[in-house]
């Protein structure tokens, strides 16, 4: 039998913005009922126009946000943030990486506390286990021992975004949420964390749920489709069905809208992984 990693039941989530003392202020509807379920080692990728709710719905997966109405289960336990119950344990299963990995690093910070700060925070590691960790952790993204004293602007965008998977891989997290995370990178180095991605996924058998807005990168590493829509999921399934047939319009405007990128070297991956 399959194991679910993440549902979600009719998630909703409104903004109430506006409104001061007197005002009656704004309703934003930015999630409205969206209901997934993601099985372990798949992926889940969800795309959809700036504004339509990705980001609101990531913040809900990794608990960061309360919904305004549905349930949240992850590995089958139904979670419930607005009555503070929620366990240490079941914060560490859910990892988020954001777009912009600068904005996510203390400048401040060197590499090496930056991945053993999740251990100080949430485990009893002792400091010699913790170091080793990090260290091992740098290589496995492909980061060398020597970059453990470094600062994050001693680093190229796509070495950040490298150290920011590290992080959020250092409690052994079952589900990883990416949020556009080579978006704000160039092609070449998109297709090289990609495949890193991809790796990690297969040595750790990792659940990811993956927002992007760039189509061909979606094709290239999802399993399943959700596509959104001012804060509705108005297309979902495999990939194959989403992408040879586009039930909404709202798809097919996308799909005829979106440019090409360079994936080659993804394509090369699955080529051979598939051989
Ligand atoms: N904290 C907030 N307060 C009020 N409105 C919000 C808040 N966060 C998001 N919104 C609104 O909710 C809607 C969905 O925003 P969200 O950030 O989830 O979109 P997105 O799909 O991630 O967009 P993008 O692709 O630009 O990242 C937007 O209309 C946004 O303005
Ligand atoms: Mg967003």
């Amino acid at each position: 039998m399959s194991e679910i990693v993440l549902e979600t039941r009719d998630i909703v989530r409104d903004y109430h913005i506006g409104g001061g003392l007197f005002g009656t202020g704004r309703t934003v509807h930015a999630v409205k009922g969206v209901s997934l379920k993601v099985e372990k080692g798949k992926t889940l990728a969800i795309v959809g126009e700036s504004g339509c709710g990705k980001s609101t719905l990531a913040c809900i997966i990794t608990m960061i946000d309360a919904p305004t109405a549905g349930e949240l289960f992850i590995d089958g336990e139904k979670v419930d943030i607005a009555a503070r119950r929620l366990s240490p344990e079941m914060r560490r299963k859910v990892q988020i990486v954001f777009q912009n990995p600068y904005g996510s690093l203390n400048p401040r910070q060197k590499i090496g506390d930056v991945l053993m700060d999740p251990l100080v925070i949430n485990s009893d590691t002792p400091a010699a286990e913790r170091r080793d960790r990090a260290m091992a952790m740098l290589t496995k993204v492909g980061l060398l021992p020597e970059h453990f004293n470094r600062y994050p602007h001693m680093f190229s965008g796509g070495q950040r975004q490298r150290i920011a998977i590290a992080r959020a891989l250092m409690l052994n997290p079952r589900l990883l949420v990416l949020d556009e995370p080579v978006s704000a990178l160039d092609l070449s180095v998109q297709a090289q964390v990609l495949n890193l991605l991809a790796d990690l996924q297969d040595e750790f058998g990792l659940t990811y749920v993956f927002i992007s807005h760039d189509l061909s990168v979606v094709r290239y590493i999802a399993d399943d489709v959700l596509v959104m829509y001012y804060g509705e999921a108005v297309e979902y399934g495999p990939r194959e069905a989403v992408f040879s047939d586009p039930q909404h319009s709202y798809t097919r405007t996308l799909f005829a809208a979106t440019p090409r990128a360079d994936v080659e070297s993804i394509r090369k991956r699955l080529a051979k992984k598939a051989a």
